[in-house]
């Protein structure tokens, strides 16, 4: 397993897992395209890892891709003897609720065994080598750790107690436990990160935006779960990956950081915000795609609110989100127009009948 052409000058080497999801694609396009650190990428490709993500890094010496599972103990303690990281971004998950609901087992095993597997290669190098690296393990969180907020709640800080709501909460709550733990009992440097809903490239077509881009395309309904007055935070992935670089240089040790760009919008109005970017961008019948928007059962125990304060991350980290909402937004749009082929060959590959593909149009829960 060789990197970097098999010369160790002195550059950094990251281990990001899961970087060929969402989030994890568009971290690793950071990293490189900035050149902070060669990367390997060990990700299994489950339905949401997809080798397309990071087609542009194709011929990149400094960038390995590696299929595996992070819950198979052997190869991830193979990876890191073989590679030798000063740090281990640990971006993989089962990660959309929806699944967690119809599938809960899934995201114990993945999100919960996968986190502690990890845990415990890494402490076992660190002990080893890693020390003397300045190894860190950066675990990627979110804040749908902290369940629900009321109308007048404050927004979740670091401080806000732990309570998930959901099968995917829970598993991402008892991973960030297990953090904790690691820390706490063995020393192990770990800094984690709880961010909100993000969005931008590569986000895979079950999540509400891309969902409601690739409908408006293909004039097929926009789901809206249940009254649709639901409000999410929302944050440019870039500025999240911002973040989590942030928190790894300058994160202390054992410390959480939540990130959030202050965007917070009922569901209803984030569509009605989608629907007119469509409309400008484009409209090919005249009508707008406001009228795709359909309502349909809600999703069970589904969370009524998220919002973040990020003071902690933007006094202690130095971080601060770069993009506005609007223009973010925009550019999202922007990159589904021009990014055919990606979605159509997801389309194609997970055939056009599951609605948002997570969940069939019109399901009752
Ligand atoms: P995603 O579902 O798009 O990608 C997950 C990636 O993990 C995929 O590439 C998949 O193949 C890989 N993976 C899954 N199981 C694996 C296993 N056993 N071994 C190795 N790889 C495996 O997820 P995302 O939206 O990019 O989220 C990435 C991380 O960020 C997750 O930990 C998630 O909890 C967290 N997060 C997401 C958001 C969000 O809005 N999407 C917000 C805050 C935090
Ligand atoms: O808050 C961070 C979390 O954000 C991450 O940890 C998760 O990985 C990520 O999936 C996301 O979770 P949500 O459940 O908030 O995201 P989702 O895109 O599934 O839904 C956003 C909101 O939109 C939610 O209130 C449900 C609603 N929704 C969703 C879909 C897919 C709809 O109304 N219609 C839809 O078709």
């Amino acid at each position: 397993m060789a990197i970097g052409n098999g010369k160790d000058d002195g550059r950094p080497t990251w281990i990001v897992t899961g970087g060929a999801g969402f989030i994890g694609s568009n971290f690793v396009h950071k990293v490189r395209r900035e050149n902070r650190a060669r990367v390997v990428t060990f990700d299994l490709l489950t339905y949401a890892g997809n080798r397309d993500n990071l087609l542009s890094l194709e011929g990149d010496p400094d960038h390995l891709f590696v299929r595996g599972d992070i819950r198979d103990s052997p190869a991830v303690s193979a990876l890191l003897s073989e590679i030798r990281p000063t740090g281990l971004f640990h971006f993989a998950a089962e990660s959309h609720v929806d699944r967690s609901i119809e599938n809960p087992g899934e995201f114990v095993s993945t999100n919960v065994t996968g986190t502690f597997v990890l845990l415990d290669a890494a402490l076992r190098y660190w002990e080893r080598e890693g020390r003397g690296k300045g190894f860190r393990f950066l675990h990627v969180s979110t804040d749908e750790v902290y369940g629900s907020l009321s109308p007048s709640d404050p927004p979740f800080t670091e401080r806000t107690p732990y309570a998930p709501n959901s099968p995917y909460a829970a598993s991402k709550a008892a991973s960030d436990h297990l953090v904790r733990a690691y820390f706490h009992t063995y020393g192990l440097p770990v800094v984690t990160t709880n961010c909100s809903n993000n969005y931008g490239p590569w986000q895979f077509p079950e999540k509400l935006i891309p969902t409601v881009i690739l409908s408006a395309l293909e004039g097929r309904p926009i789901p809206l779960y249940g009254d649709g007055e639901n409000i999410r935070d929302w944050i440019f992935v870039e500025d999240h990956c911002d973040g989590v670089l942030a928190a790894f240089d300058r994160g202390r040790e054992g410390e959480t950081y939540a990130i959030g760009a202050g965007n917070p919008k009922t569901n209803r109005a984030l569509i009605e915000t989608l629907c007119k970017i469509l409309d400008r961008l484009a409209s090919r019948t005249g009508r707008s795609a406001r009228e795709l928007v359909t309502a349909v059962p809600d999703r069970p125990g589904h969370d009524r609110r998220y919002e973040i304060d990020a003071a902690r991350s933007r006094t202690e980290l130095g971080w601060t989100p770069a993009h506005s909402f609007e223009e973010a937004l925009e550019k999202t749009v922007r990159w589904y127009l021009a990014n055919r082929s990606w979605w159509e060959a997801l389309r194609a590959r997970y055939d056009g009948s599951r609605q948002g593909i997570g969940r069939k149009q019109g399901e009752g829960k």
